[in-house]
This record gives structure tokens, C-alpha cells and sequence, in this order.
């Protein structure tokens, strides 16, 4: 028996800590909410019953962790704890009764909604933005300033008329509004990026990045929610106070807050977000539920990991149940396998849903599907439809499960499916009907070619007739007028138009090409920077997969992917022909005006915050005067710009290598010299 138990609970720890790092290092989250927080409460159950059993690194004992090695870590100065949650009211009467209980009467509570997005906390210093940083593991988190900076709603500089501490903290979530999530993802999948499965995701992602341009492309928003300073309690009485206080100053708090004066107005404030939430343009999962008073909330106190002073009530997505028809299998431009649940229609949170991804074959697995089975279908961030579990009771005993095809289903090549990876890809590319047809409307695409006049039915019909099997047949239309003129609907006119589009693609610029080109993993972005670093194909046919990944934001699996592509005789003949039609494979030198070559030569790296300059002004000033940036510190790195709160690996790892240690001050003077 205890036996049994203690492998339940290393179980149950194996498998918590496994999606705790899928949402927070991964930013995607392969089980819902709802099922996470049952497993975390059975585990905590166990391990209350069985503390002997108890993983010092339990993650009942973690508040999450997202620290990533790519920014600098920063230890917050007041740790971010995270809520105890609850999806019943009963629970909530309870909170209540244990408040009273402790106060001795009844208090005020201020609900607020439970913004779905990334917890981030500002400081202020004189007013002026000085670092933003992310929750981390509570403790310490990656500091994000100069993507937050980006932040429209996030003010950079408060008004000097304001009454406002010297030095506060301001903590609340960033998140993504539900029209920019569609809008940006419906773009990647156009381009054939990887998706994000909810606007959380996106969000989180897009905080994560490296390149604050590219972070400042995708709209993020900000509600704040927190005021930290010294000595706040002799200044505010309350949350709600401070909540005042600080929208005076300029900050985004949400208007839907409302100060209770019974539990029973908290229920109904719950009531009526659980339906209405569906109005609002951003996703919630909960309601956030704060005593009011800081003098009551001092007296509760702190549990290890969560305010005693407030709780958290989560709504349970909406679901529906239905029958699985049939998984079928879609073949993207890249190969890539996508299983679709097909689903008896079923009308959930206002749409009527018959189709829901499965992911992968993973996915599958997990859920452990069988055909005809009866599924729970929940809308993933309110959005997209996902099959979350099984009806078991309903299962036909005679019922076979799903079983993923070794085949591809359109051309019958076997699958394969990479040492980490998730997905299956058939590689039959030059074979395969969906993949030949998705590589050519790619290719012609409005962020890529842009062929005006030839449009994706078009090339569905061009390749039926047999005019169109590889990108370079493109070029060679204009010639074949004559079969042209003979399809239907297809007049002179057309031909005409559709030729000089053709034409004017000629001088799209290296970038696009190779964006165009349908590779594997080069999604615009990657496209940009191989392009600026490489500046030709000949260059980038040379360089090693650990070159191609040295450049920033470039990972292993791009470079391997590039560095495969570029090694097939296939392609190299391929994109001969292209070069042959007149094709951009160069970059366009554009004559940089240098402000002087005193850095020329030199390499650099900065890291930290400056009080004086941004990190982008320094970057700039390096660049204007010949220095090179670089992204990592290496032994190819001459200098390291330092800044006040560098991260200490950073550190260490220059010191190691030797690198000489220089603040913004010393570059000036290098400039200047
Ligand atoms: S207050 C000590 N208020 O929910 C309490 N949190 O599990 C600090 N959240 O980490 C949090 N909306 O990311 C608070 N109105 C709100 C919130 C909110 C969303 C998130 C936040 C926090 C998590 C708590």
C-alpha cells in the first residue's frame, strides 16, 4: 500500500513538473487548467497524508518558474507569490469564514478579473520606467525591460505633477487582445510559422523574445493590479486606495473591479463574469478576490507560496460533449502531419464546432482516443476548439483505438518523425500532391512574392494541367501563352496581367526569396535575419549549421534545417534555374553612412540597464561608428558593455574568457579617441 502510494506521488511529481516546464519555458500547455489543478490537489492530498514521500522540489511547492537563459536574471525585491485557487463557491464561502474568523468581523473584498496573460513587475524610479521584469519562479524572474518598453498602455515617463513615490513597484499582467491573437496567427500560419495555441501563449512568447522590434510588431496590452512601495500602509489604507492612486498616475487598471461588502456580492460579481467574460475583448480564466484592507490583509498574513488575505476563482472553460467521427490527416506545404479530429457538430461557447486539431501524435496518445468516441471539446483561450478528454463511460467496448498512420495518407511515403520532435513530416516534398500545391501558393504569397494576377485556385489548376510541378515553372509560364489562352475563364487579359506580376517578382529583394522558398522552419522573420547576416545564397550555401546558428535568434534546428535544405542536388538545381529567370539572391548593399570607423573591427555585447541610454541607443551609436554586435558572449567577443543588474552568469562567463568589462562611459571615450 504505502508502496503504491509513494510511486503515486513520484508519478503525479514526474508529471506536474513535466507540464509546469511546458507552460513556463515552453509557453505552450498540453493539458488544461482544470485537469492541472485536479492533479496538483490529488498530489497535494497525498503528500499531506504522506509527507515522508514528499519531492523537496514538489511542484505543490513551486509557485512556476519561467526563467529562461536568455535575459538577465533579476531577483524581485518583494517575492511574486501566486493564489490559491478554487473552482467551487463552497470554497469561496469558506475563504470567507476563515477571513471573518481570523478578523473577527466581516471585511470588504475587492474582486477583479483574472487577466489570462504573464505576470510582470515595473519599477518606477523618479517616475521613469526603469526595469520590467517577468515572475520567474517567484524569487527571481528574467528581466524584459526593453520588450516591455514596447507596451503602448505601459507609460515610460510619469507626469511631473503627479503626487507618486520616489521608488515603487507596480505589478499586473501583459496579455494579448483576442482580435490581434486571430489577426497575427491566421499571418503565421500564412507564412507558415508555427501557431500559438491561445492569446497566453502568443503573449508569452512574444515577451520571450530576443528582438524588441519584432515584439513591438505584435500589439501586447497591460492591466495593473498591484502597488508596491515602503511604507505603503502609511500612505494607502487599502488595495482599492492604491488602485485609485495608481490610475491617476497614468496606468492601465481595469474599470470591471468592484469593491464588495458581503460575500454574497462577490458571488454575484462571479455569476455574471462567468457569462459575460465572453463580451470581453481579452480572455480571463477567473476572479480575483483581495480583502481590501491592508491592515486586515497584514493580519492573515502569508501561507509558503500564497497571500492568506486572497483567493482566486477559476472558471471552468465551457465545454461540450461530442461524437469523434473520424481523424483525418492534413499534409501542410512543409510536410508536416496535422491530425484533425472530425466531430458530430456541436455548438459551443456561440459557434458551432466540427473540426478541432489534435496536434500531433502525441496529443493522440494522450488522450488515448478510440474511434466513435465520445469527447469533451473545450475552446483552448475561448478561441480554438481542442478534444481535452474522453467520455469512458461511453465507449463501445469493441472500439479500436486511433492509431497514427506510418503512411502519408495523401502520396503513401512513410512518415518520419525526428529525435525531439512532436510532429511527423512526410518528406516525399517534390511528390507529394498537398505539398507541391502548398509549396507553389506559398511561394506566390502576398509577404513572399506577391505574384500579382496569379492567385492560389490558379496554381491548383495550373498544377492539374501539369504547367506547374516546381517553383522555377513559374518563370517558364510566359512562354506557354498558347495552352494558356485554351482554360476556361482564363482571356488574354489575365495572361497578361498575371505575366508582368510574374515579371515585377523579379526584383524582390533576397529576403523575400528565401522566405518564399517554403524551407523548413524559415519563417519571415528568419528569413530577414539569415539574409542580413549571410547577404547571399552563395554565402549561405557555405556556411557550417554552427555558423548559420550563430546568428541571433537562430536555432539549432533552423540552422540543421537551412544547412539540409541547401545540401539537396535538387534544390541546388532548383534554385539555379531561379537565379537563371533573374531571382534576387543578394542582398542589396545599401551604403551605410557611418559616423566614424572608430569601433570598425570590434565586437560588442551589452547587457544590463544604463541610467543614461537605452540599450537600443547603444546598439545604434556601436553600429554607427563600424563596431559589430554580438549576441552571446564568446571568445570571438572584444568587449562587454556592462550595466547596472547584469546577470552574474554573464559575468562569470566574461571573466572566464577574459573578456575586457567596459561600462557605456568608456565607450563614449572609445568613440570619441
Ligand atoms: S494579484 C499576491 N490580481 O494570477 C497576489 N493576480 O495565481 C498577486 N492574475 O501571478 C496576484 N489577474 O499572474 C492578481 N487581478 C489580478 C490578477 C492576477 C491575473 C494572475 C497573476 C498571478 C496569478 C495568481
Amino acid at each position: 500500500m504505502s508502496q503504491d502510494i509513494q510511486t503515486k506521488i513520484e508519478q503525479l511529481t514526474a508529471e506536474l513538473n513535466a507540464y509546469n516546464y511546458q507552460y513556463y519555458v515552453l509557453a505552450n500547455s498540453a493539458i488544461s487548467d482544470y485537469d492541472f489543478d485536479q492533479k496538483l490537489k490529488e498530489l497535494e492530498a497525498l503528500e499531506s497524508a504522506y509527507p515522508q514521500y514528499r519531492d523537496p522540489n514538489s511542484p505543490t511547492l513551486k509557485v512556476g518558474g519561467d526563467i529562461t537563459s536568455k535575459f538577465n536574471t533579476v531577483q524581485h525585491k518583494w517575492p511574486m507569490l501566486s493564489l490559491s485557487n478554487t473552482y467551487s463557491e463552497q470554497e469561496l464561502i469558506e475563504f470567507d469564514e476563515r477571513v471573518q474568523k481570523a478578523i473577527g468581523h466581516s471585511v470588504q473584498y475587492v474582486c477583479e478579473l483574472k487577466f489570462d496573460g504573464l505576470s510582470i513587475s515595473l519599477t518606477y524610479e523618479n517616475g521613469k520606467l526603469t526595469q520590467a521584469v517577468t515572475r520567474g519562479d517567484g524569487i527571481q524572474g528574467d528581466d524584459v525591460t526593453n520588450n516591455v518598453r514596447t507596451i503602448r498602455s505601459i507609460p515610460h515617463q510619469l507626469k511631473s505633477n503627479l503626487q507618486y513615490p520616489e521608488v515603487f513597484e507596480i505589478r499586473g499582467e501583459i496579455f494579448m487582445h483576442k482580435s490581434a491573437f486571430l489577426r497575427l496567427n491566421k499571418e503565421r500560419e500564412e507564412n507558415g510559422e508555427q501557431t500559438y495555441a491561445n492569446p497566453r501563449n502568443f503573449a508569452s512568447g512574444t515577451l520571450k523574445l530576443q528582438d524588441s522590434s519584432e515584439v513591438a510588431k505584435r500589439p501586447l496590452d497591460c492591466f495593473l493590479y498591484f502597488l508596491y512601495m515602503e511604507n505603503r500602509n502609511r500612505t494607502y489604507q487599502s488595495h482599492w486606495e492604491s488602485l485609485s492612486a495608481v490610475h491617476e498616475w497614468g496606468f492601465p487598471v481595469s474599470d470591471n473591479s468592484k469593491l464588495c461588502n458581503s460575500i454574497q456580492e462577490v458571488l454575484d460579481f462571479v455569476h455574471y463574469w462567468d457569462s459575460a467574460r465572453h463580451q470581453l475583448t481579452y480572455d480571463i480564466d477567473g476572479i480575483v478576490i483581495k480583502v481590501n484592507d491592508y491592515a486586515y490583509q497584514e493580519e492573515l498574513g502569508f501561507t509558503a507560496k500564497s497571500p492568506r488575505w486572497a483567493t482566486s476563482y477559476k472558471f471552468k472553460a465551457e465545454q461540450a460533449e461530442t461524437i469523434l467521427e473520424a481523424v483525418t490527416y492534413q499534409i501542410g506545404r512543409t510536410g508536416a502531419v496535422t491530425p484533425v479530429a472530425n466531430l458530430a457538430p456541436v455548438v459551443l461557447a456561440g459557434t458551432t464546432v466540427k473540426r478541432a486539431s489534435l496536434h500531433n501524435a502525441n496529443e493522440i496518445e494522450r488522450l488515448g482516443l478510440h474511434q466513435g468516441d465520445t469527447v469533451y471539446v473545450e475552446k483552448g483561450g475561448e478561441i480554438i476548439p481542442k478534444v481535452v478528454g474522453v467520455n469512458m463511460e461511453k465507449r463501445k467496448p469493441d472500439a479500436l483505438p486511433i492509431k497514427y498512420p506510418d503512411h502519408c495518407p495523401e502520396c503513401g511515403t512513410a512518415l518520419v518523425r525526428e529525435e525531439g520532435e512532436a510532429v511527423h513530416y512526410c518528406l516525399n516534398e517534390d511528390g507529394c500532391e498537398p505539398q507541391i500545391v502548398g509549396k507553389l501558393q506559398h511561394f506566390i504569397g502576398r509577404k513572399m512574392m506577391d505574384i500579382q494576377g496569379l492567385g492560389a485556385e490558379t496554381i491548383v489548376t495550373f498544377h492539374k494541367l501539369n504547367l506547374l510541378r516546381q517553383i522555377s515553372d513559374i518563370y517558364s509560364l510566359g512562354d506557354k501563352r498558347d495552352e494558356l489562352v485554351t482554360i476556361e475563364r482564363f482571356g488574354q487579359k489575365s495572361i497578361d496581367n498575371m505575366v508582368a506580376g510574374i515579371e515585377l517578382s523579379k526584383s524582390k529583394p533576397f529576403e523575400k526569396v528565401l522566405f518564399a522558398l517554403g524551407i523548413r522552419h524559415v519563417g519571415e522573420t528568419v528569413a530577414k535575419k539569415l539574409a542580413l547576416h549571410f547577404k547571399s545564397l552563395e554565402q549561405l550555401k557555405l556556411a557550417s549549421i554552427e555558423e548559420i546558428a550563430s546568428v541571433q535568434d537562430i536555432g539549432i534546428r533552423i540552422a540543421e534545417s537551412v544547412h539540409h535544405y541547401l545540401s539537396l542536388p535538387e534544390h541546388l538545381e532548383e534554385l539555379e534555374k531561379l537565379q537563371a529567370a533573374g531571382l534576387q539572391f543578394e542582398v542589396e548593399e545599401k551604403t551605410v553612412l557611418l559616423a566614424s570607423d572608430s569601433l570598425a573591427g570590434k565586437t560588442f555585447l551589452i547587457s544590463g540597464v544604463f541610467a543614461t541610454h537605452s540599450r537600443e541607443d547603444l546598439t545604434a551609436l556601436i553600429e554607427s561608428h563600424g563596431g559589430k554586435m554580438l549576441s552571446s558572449i564568446s571568445s570571438k567577443l572584444n568587449y562587454l558593455v556592462a550595466g547596472d543588474k547584469m546577470g552574474p552568469s554573464k559575468l562569470t562567463k566574461a571573466e572566464k574568457l577574459k573578456v575586457p568589462i567596459i561600462s557605456d562611459e568608456d565607450l563614449l571615450n572609445m568613440i570619441n579617441q
